[in-house]
């Protein structure tokens, strides 16, 4: 993995020099000598470079290597975030590369936040997943080892960019999870992988199929019986205020190992993504990981429910009828609607066992949600005004961006069923909003709760500044700067 470094020394002279320009000013920088800023200056007349973020100039002057780095008009934590991640991909083939931290015309943040910015976009840009090729050559890695950030006060520096580090991390990971084919990770061996967490200080537990049995959580066992990898609930602690009772927030995940959609099978194209149905329960232990990375001040309970959707003998019908862990009863109409059914058993072991009363789910629900908002906004649904304008904050600050949909009783009672308490399905229309109705029944009385359907957001196709292809990890973000906001 990328190594950041913050330093006030001298510069090694294999290191490539970067230079951040804003958008049509004027190149002035201590870093560079008359020579190399004349040079540089002829590079950029030349180039027609007019620093716009994410575009380039590169010049071999008489000391290596000098990017002159397009930083944009004024910009701000994300778009510097950016610039690190374009970064990491310009620099794919060096060794060693040393940006200067200086002031920015316009820019409202210290230089600190300057340097955590960069460095972050450093580390989550620089991400990949390529274990599993045997044959690439070694050209086509990445050189890049370090990258050093010359900054004035670097203890400090370091210190305060110990939050950005711990969320790099825990983004990283995030990726690493859903990246993992179905094959590998399976609710067995992602439970096992949780586990090893409580090295950080995490109190974690974890429920096997007997303690489900023995529990009933009716709906979540109905997902898991179609498949001979057995499923598993992991709950994890972290409490950063040891002296307060309460959780100040639940989190909850969706993890579908692989979701076949089940007796109602999902057609072959694209099937693959699937493997990914477990992205919410991948951000909620990352969301934990990061807290407990952080040390942040804060307590928060999570939970996920690892199951895998698939066709066996032994699969649920549709047509089946089951009870759920608070008693109320599902008709299942579709066995391919099976993140609510996960996620309702999951939510209420969570209400009625813990000391809870704000709760956030997260989870790849609903392909009506991906065609409503695309790869540019989870859809938020939210019982509670404030608990929404404050994640749908944290949306804009990290750059996870949440747009609000409609709860409502119109949408709820479309999933009222002929025999049982409801149905896992609604009509054609608004499948975003019954799904989330459908949740909003395990909602306990009286607690503020929001569900972030990020079924078009967790993967990433083209490839973006700060995510290759493949999964994005979205949601540890936003999550981490509102429980850190809360704390
Ligand atoms: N895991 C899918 C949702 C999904 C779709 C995630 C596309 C990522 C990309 C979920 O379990 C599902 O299959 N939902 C169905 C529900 C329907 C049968 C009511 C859907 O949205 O099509
Ligand atoms: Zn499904
Ligand atoms: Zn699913």
């Amino acid at each position: 993995m990328l190594e950041i470094v913050f330093t006030d020394g001298r510069i090694g002279s294999k290191a490539v020099k970067i230079v951040g320009v804003s958008e049509n000013a004027k190149i002035v920088s201590k870093a560079l000598n008359d020579d190399e800023t004349a040079l540089v200056k002829k590079a950029v007349v030349q180039s027609g470079f007019k620093g716009k973020n994410g575009t380039f100039v590169e010049v071999f002057g008489p000391n290596g290597k000098i990017i002159i780095a397009g930083l944009g008009d004024k910009p701000d934590a994300v778009a510097l975030q950016k610039l690190g991640g374009a970064l990491a991909k310009k620099l794919f083939k060096d060794a060693v590369a040393c940006y200067y931290v200086e002031e920015i015309k316009g820019c409202k943040l210290s230089l600190a936040e300057i340097a955590h910015n960069v460095a972050f976009g450093l580390t989550v840009g620089s991400y990949r997943f390529d274990k599993y090729f045997t044959k690439k050559k070694q050209e086509e890695y990445p050189s890049l080892e370090q990258v050093i950030l010359k900054v004035k006060n670097p203890e400090a520096v370091n210190e305060s960019y110990r939050r950005f580090a711990a969320l790099g991390n825990a983004v990283r990971y995030a990726r690493d999870l859903c990246n993992e084919p179905a094959n590998y990770l399976t609710p067995e061996v992602f439970a096992d992988d949780i586990q090893r967490l409580s090295y950080l200080g995490l109190d974690i537990e974890i429920l096997d199929k007997k303690a489900l049995q023995e529990k009933e959580f009716g709906m979540l066992l109905s997902v898991a019986q179609g498949s001979c990898n057995d499923p598993r609930v992991a709950i994890i602690q972290w409490r950063g205020k040891p002296d307060q009772v309460e959780f100040d927030c639940g989190l909850v995940g969706k993890g579908v190992t692989f979701d076949s959609g089940g007796i109602s099978l999902k057609p072959g194209t694209g099937m693959g993504d699937m493997k990914r149905d477990m992205t919410g329960a991948a951000v909620v232990v990352s969301s934990l990981k990061a807290l407990a990375l952080q040390k942040a001040p804060v307590n928060v309970i999570g939970i996920v429910g690892l199951v895998e959707n698939m066709p066996d003998a032994m699969a649920t019908r549709p047509g089946d009828v089951v009870t759920s862990l608070s008693g109320q009863t599902v008709e299942i109409l579709n066995t391919d609607a099976e993140g609510r059914l996960v996620l309702g058993d999951i939510m209420w072991y969570l209400q009625s066992n813990y000391n809870v009363h704000t709760l956030i789910d997260i989870a790849t629900l609903t392909g009506a949600t991906m065609r409503a908002l695309g790869n540019q906004y989870a859809g938020i649904f939210c019982n509670n005004d404030k608990l929404c304008n404050e994640l749908i904050k944290a949306g804009e600050a990290s750059d996870e961006k949440l747009w609000r949909l409609p709860l409502g009783e119109g949408y709820n009672k479309m999933i009222n069923s002929d025999i049982a308490d409801m149905k896992n399905l609604g009509g054609v229309n608004a499948g975003g909003s019954t799904a989330a109705c459908f949740l909003e029944r395990f909602v306990q009385k009286g607690n503020a709760w929001a569900h972030l359907d990020i079924a078009g957001v967790d993967t990433e196709d083209k490839g973006s500044p700060l995510c290759p292809k493949g999964s994005t990890g979205f949601g540890v973000r936003v999550l981490n700067y509102y429980l850190n906001a809360k704390s």
